[in-house]
């Protein structure tokens, strides 16, 4: 990790003033699940405030204490408490006579659809059970989940945690290679998968990924698939279960054993900057609670007439906590979407939103800039006058983007949530609420009531209002990570070891005049020109501001006058024309927004920009390009032929 020099006196750049303000809407304000009040009663008592939470779950034995923090940063949340997770995201809401209530309404690729009710999940999720329990896996064993974006994703993972089996779910889009390193650095025992799923109109296989990873994890017994596609599929025969095959035969029945709070849930891998992928472990009770309070409290979820919809997938955290355990143990109705927003056209999460009445869309900036870029026609043609809330995850939203997507996708009427936290955190940590907090486009302005954040200097030093730093956690919450699987020392050193007792996060943040925090990208892609540190994320959010730039990715390049120079690559909008004037005309631009300072060097114009599979920018390749070397690892892109496209359009470097 390049590791930044902030000196006290010079702190991040804190240079794009943003003046909109989004006050919330009355009705909802006045209907509001949380209120004010919260952060007031957490701050008062921040333990008692959690105890309260954990009682939204149901207990087969109540905690008695709250966090034991005596070995710390090794947290232990409602240690002596006893719950299942499955009874809690299934059995007791049928318990509660809200069977025939639908828990997630499925929307395949090609158009076919699904309603699942509460009762017909809890079927499910019972003989999933039995069917696991039958191929030998007991309470402990690590599960491996390699799937489309389909209903027996959701099945699985609650039937693992059913039986106490930690899964350790890797995104479908992963290679081989990537699936094999994480089936063994888990142990895992059994893998799920499926002969394929339905990406952009087509069938794509994902047996074979797995056939080939399982060549190097001999410790696997079973694998079990699930049949989507129909295509053609190899078979071991021993190895090989079908799951309709399997799960048809099981009983519906299977009584919840009640694990300790502290039981493991799951394992989710997270690729670091350097090094082999991260295996972020989180625990039961205290990840529950805090994934079921933020999904009521950030989304105001009124589960009797609210419609969810997060479009992540099931293989990162988003999905985790706002897919399956935040929206399910809340009783939630939600939405669950297969394939790719442009298939068959354009306007498919529109389609999607109208169909189904969704109320309240969780989605990502990567999202909200493609359809930005696609144009406001495409969501003018639905009707979207059912969302209420609209939230946004994964990425510093640039204020252009946050503004659009209220109007364009909101109606000008949407509050709002710009939600940060991380697979480490398990659960939201700073957003706005939405009947509470005035919103700023491009900030994620509180910490929720139960958290504390802030943002230091180099010296751990909080800094004042109007200044930049270091994102850090400054006491722990109950959805934290426990450590990293099977490596307590490597927890230690990425999180705990660069400010003495606070969680160092690796997020660039500045607090501005009223102490609203705002995310500036992560510290390794901070440029230093001239002296100055000034974050990627403002020089984006400015090129983004002007009406013919629909996305931007902004690298600090080696330069020999100024350290760093920066270098910004950019998608234009719609019709827009690449030219020498129009490029002088952005320089111009950044530099009338932010300050001559952070003026580009040079601007490329591109029609892709490389991201990972979680829509994230890689801007370490651009900066390859950049620097005018080979271009490095490209095996995490979601698209590996985006480099080859931006390299052979560049006029040669200078
Ligand atoms: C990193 C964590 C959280 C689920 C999805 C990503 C960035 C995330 C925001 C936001 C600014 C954000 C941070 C963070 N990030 N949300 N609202 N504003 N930055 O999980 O893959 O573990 O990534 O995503 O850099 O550290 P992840």
């Amino acid at each position: 990790m390049r590791s930044v020099a902030l000196s006290s006196n010079e702190s991040l750049a804190n240079l794009l003033k943003e003046e909109r303000r989004f006050a919330p809407p009355a009705a909802l304000a006045a209907a509001a699940n949380v209120t004010a009040d919260a952060y007031a009663a957490a701050k008062a008592d921040r333990l008692g405030f959690w105890a309260e939470q954990a009682r939204r779950l149901s207990w087969a034995k109540e905690p008695t204490e709250t966090l034991d923090w005596s070995n710390p940063p090794f947290a232990k949340w409602f240690a002596d408490g006893e719950l299942n997770v499955a009874y809690n995201c299934v059995d007791r809401h049928v318990e509660a006579g809200l069977g025939d209530r639908v828990a997630i309404h499925f929307e395949g690729e090609p158009g076919d659809s699904r309603a699942i009710t509460y009762a017909e999940l809890k079927d499910e999720v019972s003989k999933a059970a039995n069917a696991l329990l039958e191929l030998g896996v007991a309470k402990g064993d690590r599960v491996a989940i390699y799937l489309p974006m389909v209903p027996e994703a959701v099945v699985a993972m609650l039937a693992c945690a059913r039986i106490g089996a930690p899964h350790s779910v890797v995104f479908g889009g992963f290679s081989a290679d990537a699936v094999a390193s994480r089936v063994q650095d888990a142990d895992a025992k059994l893998v799920i998968t499926a002969d394929g799923g339905y990406r952009r109109g087509k069938p794509s296989a994902l047996k074979p990924a797995i056939d080939e990873a399982l060549t190097q994890c001999p410790q696997v017994e079973h694998v079990l698939v699930v049949r989507r596609t129909g295509q053609e599929t190899a078979w071991t025969e021993g190895r090989d279960v079908w799951w309709h095959e399997i799960t048809e035969r099981q009983s519906a029945e299977h009584a919840p054993e009640a694990h300790a709070a502290e039981h493991p849930l799951f394992i989710l891998y997270t690729s670091g900057t350097t090094g082999k992928p991260k295996g972020i472990l989180h625990t039961t009770g205290g990840y529950l609670t805090q994934a079921s309070y933020t999904h009521n409290a950030v989304f105001d979820l009124k589960p009797e007439t609210d419609v969810f919809w997060c479009t992540a997938d099931i293989g990162w955290v988003t999905g985790h906590s706002y897919i399956v355990y935040g929206p399910l143990s809340n009783g939630a109705t939600q939405v669950m979407y297969e394939g790719t927003p442009d298939t068959p056209h354009q306007g498919r999460f529109w389609e999607i939103v109208q169909k189904y009445g969704v109320t309240i869309l969780y989605t990502a900036p990567t999202a909200i800039r493609t359809f930005m870029k696609w144009g406001d026609d495409i969501p003018a043609k639905f009707d979207l006058s059912s969302l209420r809330v609209l939230g946004s995850v994964g990425e510093p939203i640039n204020p252009e983007a946050w503004v659009w997507y209220r109007e364009h996708i909101g109606g000008g009427r949407t509050p709002i949530v710009d939600t940060w936290w991380q697979t480490e955190t398990g659960a939201m940590m700073i957003s706005p609420l939405p009947g509470v907090t005035e919103t700023k486009p491009g900030s994620a302005q509180v910490p929720l009531p139960g958290i504390s954040a802030t943002v230091v200097d180099d010296e751990a030093n909080e800094v004042p209002n109007g200044s930049g730093g270091y994102l850090v956690l400054t006491e722990p919450w109950p959805s934290m990570l426990r450590t990293i699987w099977g490596d307590d020392q490597r927890y230690l050193d990425t999180y705990w070891s660069r400010f003495e007792g606070r969680y160092f996060a690796g997020d660039g943040a500045k607090k501005d005049d009223d102490g609203d925090i705002w995310l500036l990208g992560r510290v390794d892609d901070v440029m230093l020109v001239s002296g100055h540190n000034i974050s990627t994320t403002e020089v984006e959010s400015a090129l983004v501001s002007h009406p013919k730039v629909a996305e931007a990715a902004v690298v600090g390049a080696t330069d020999s006058t100024t350290g760093q120079a920066i270098v910004a690559f950019v998608i234009l909008r719609g019709t827009a024309q690449d030219s020498d004037e129009l490029t002088a005309e952005l320089r111009d631009h950044v530099g009338h927004v932010l300050g001559p300072i952070a003026k580009p060097k040079r601007i490329l114009t591109v029609s892709e920009l490389p991201k990972t599979r979680s829509g994230k920018i890689m801007r370490r390749l651009l900066r390859d390009v950049a620097e005018n070397r080979a271009v490095g690892d490209v095996t995490t892109l979601a698209d590996s032929t985006v480099m080859d496209l931006i390299q052979s359009k560049l006029p040669s470097a200078p």
